[in-house]
């Protein structure tokens, strides 16, 4: 059992047309996931473009209204519940946004950016404040000097650590990473994701990494969620996807990691082609008449495979 656990997960967009502006349809970003969050766990959620992965984290957080299913956390559903009834949900939950320059308030500096958590969640002194903000950017990097800047007086990698410091600062449990990294040059991605891997224990922190490509997220994640179009094709642990993925578009998406290695290059475009031909050939058997992902199935242990039903198994 984590300490936060989602069950059947739907979010449902309503799509709007005509004269009288009638709900015609709708866009079925999330529909019917469940997660789980243990402490001090790293999981990864992976899918193309579409596919639903920021509707779950802002959902969870409450930044989106679930349609149906459940948010429970410490045993407490808190599914669509204002803030000031989730108590220490709010503070225990937080996530850091791909674009940090707009998620911040360009006019505030650095001290206040990093301290309104801790604002909003504990009374202290000015005093006992900025030391708390000095040692949160001392865990990112940063010194002194930062407090009175700005936030575009950083560059993209700083200003990610920054928004990391930032979730830090109300000592949450667990923290949503939407694409922390994408907007980065490899070489900074490496950085600001070794300072979060090294913060982790310190803080007890558990994350969960939401990412469009598998090869990012791999040595950070214990476990992983891989989504397409609203549902989840597979979960398990690093080791059950990595070494052993079962569903077509999970080894698509495996397929797809860049590869640095100029030597094995030509044989990774092979495994590239081979996997977009499986795909395509196997799509009827791997998605049921309306291209909708089937239930997910136990395969082995921790693994868990959307597979069509087999017949007799109702
Ligand atoms: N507020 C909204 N109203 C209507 N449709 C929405 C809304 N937000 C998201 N969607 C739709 O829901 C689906 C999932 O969107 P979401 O942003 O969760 O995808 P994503 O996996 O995070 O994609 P990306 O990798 O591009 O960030 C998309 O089809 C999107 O167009
Ligand atoms: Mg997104």
């Amino acid at each position: 059992m984590g300490f936060i656990e989602v069950k059947d997960l739907k979010v449902h967009y309503p799509i709007r047309s005509g004269f009288f502006n009638r709900v015609t349809d709708y866009v079925y970003a999330v529909d019917g996931v469940d997660l789980h969050f243990e402490e001090g766990k790293t999981y990864g959620l992976v899918g193309e473009s579409g596919s639903g992965k920021s509707t779950i984290g802002k959902t969870i957080i409450g930044l989106e209204r679930a349609t149906a299913g459940e948010i429970i956390y410490e045993g407490q559903n808190v599914t669509n519940k204002p803030r000031r009834k989730k108590g220490s949900f709010n503070r225990d939950v937080q996530m850091i946004f791909q674009d940090s320059l707009s998620s911040f308030n360009p006019k505030k500096r650095i001290l206040d950016i990093i301290a309104e958590p801790i604002r909003n969640f504990d009374r202290v002194s000015p005093d006992e404040e900025k030391k708390r903000v000095l040692q949160l950017l001392d865990t990112i990097g940063l010194t002194e000097e930062a407090l009175v800047k700005y936030p575009h007086e950083f560059s993209g990698g700083q200003r990610q650590r920054i928004g990391v410091a930032r979730a830090l600062a109300s000592n949450p449990r667990l923290i949503i990473a939407d694409e922390p990294v994408s907007a980065l040059d490899l070489s900074v991605q490496a950085q600001v994701l070794n300072y979060m891997k090294r913060i982790q224990d310190e803080y007890k922190l558990s994350y969960l990494f939401i990412s469009h490509d598998l090869g990012v997220v791999q040595h950070m994640c214990d476990e992983l969620y891989i989504m397409y179009r609203g549902r989840f094709v597979e979960t398990g642990t690093k080791e059950d996807i990595y070494d052993h993925p079962q569903h077509i578009y999970t080894k698509r998406l495996l397929s797809a990691i860049p590869s640095i290695d100029p030597i094995n290059r030509k044989q990774n475009k092979e495994r590239r082609l081979a996997a977009e031909k499986e795909y395509l050939e196997k799509q009827s058997v791997f998605y049921d008449a309306n291209g909708r992902v089937f239930d997910l199935k136990a395969f082995a242990g921790t693994h868990q495979v959307a597979l069509p039903d087999t017949k007799g198994d109702n």
